[in-house]
Parts: C-alpha cells; structure tokens; sequence
C-alpha cells in the first residue's frame, strides 16, 4: 500500500517535467510513422512511442498488436532522472481509447522497475495503469514522440 502511494506520487510528479527531446523539437507533432499515426486513429497521442519505431502489427479485428522499435530504448526524464525503459517489442490490445495488455513499457521508481499494464484515454487525459494503482495526466504531455537515448536516428 505504501509503494502505492510512492508510485502514485511519482506518476504525478511526471506531470510537471517537460520532457527535453520535446523542449528541443516543440513543432514536431506529426506522426513521424504509421505506427503513430494508427495510434492517433485510436484515440491516442503519438507520444507514446518512441520515434525509432521500425515496424508493427495490428490485427483490426482483435486489437492484439505489436510494435518493434528496432532495439530496448531508454528515456530519461529531467530533471529528476527516472528512466522509463521500453522494450525492442512492445505488445497489447488496442481498442478506441483503451489498451489494455500491455508488455514492454517500464519505469523505475523507489528501487524497482513498474510495468505499465495499460492506458486509458479520458478526456484530455491518459489514466495509466500500473496492476492495481492508475495515475491520470493530462495527454497532451504525449504530443510529441521521444527520442530514445543512445540511439542513431532510424534512417
Ligand atoms: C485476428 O483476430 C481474430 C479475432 O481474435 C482472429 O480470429 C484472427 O485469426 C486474427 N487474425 C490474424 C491474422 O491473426
């Protein structure tokens, strides 16, 4: 109960840091792949992803998707430093403004690595799902999609 509220504060928190690959491309919100785009189809922004997506999946009629990014990708967010890890694949079950089964999207916090589970869009927010706690933040903190670290920009 105690890390839930750790957890909980700290995806709070995550509201006021302005992600710095963002602060240096403030104009780049198109959807830099069809990935993103069928993200925004779903009702989702594009931020979610990292840019470096390669390739992905989607079966229309169940959602099961998977997505490949090309390599593990990490992002750090300033100015207190938590890293969020995404996985070379990232799978789950889209539906309009619900995924759900999600596997590959990790952030560490208070000495361990969190699964985000799944995301909801509500209103103009995303409710993300960590088991049991969920953490609202306004969505348009996901306008623009990170740069991952250590990486080469995908030609
Ligand atoms: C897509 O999902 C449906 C429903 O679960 C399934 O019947 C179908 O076989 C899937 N198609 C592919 C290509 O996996």
């Amino acid at each position: 109960m105690e890390r839930s509220v750790f957890l909980l504060t700290f995806l709070l928190s995550l509201c006021t840091i302005p992600f710095s690959s963002r602060a240096e491309n403030p104009k780049n919100t198109q959807p830099p792949t069809a990935a993103h785009a069928e993200l925004t189809n779903y009702g989702f922004p594009i931020g979610l992803l990292p840019s470096s997506v390669r390739s992905y999946t989607l079966n229309q009629t169940s959602g099961d998707f998977a997505v490949d990014i090309g390599g593990s990708c990490k992002i750090t967010l300033p100015p207190d430093n938590y890293l969020a890890t995404y996985s070379k694949k990232i799978t789950g079950k889209i539906d309009q403004g619900r995924i759900a089964e999600l596997d590959g999207i990790r952030v560490w916090a208070f000495f361990k690595w969190w699964s985000i589970s799944g995301i909801r869009s509500s209103g103009d927010d995303l409710v993300f799902e960590v088991g049991m706690v969920t953490a609202k933040y306004p969505a348009n903190n996901f306008d623009e999609s990170p740069l991952c670290e250590g990486k080469h920009a995908a030609s």
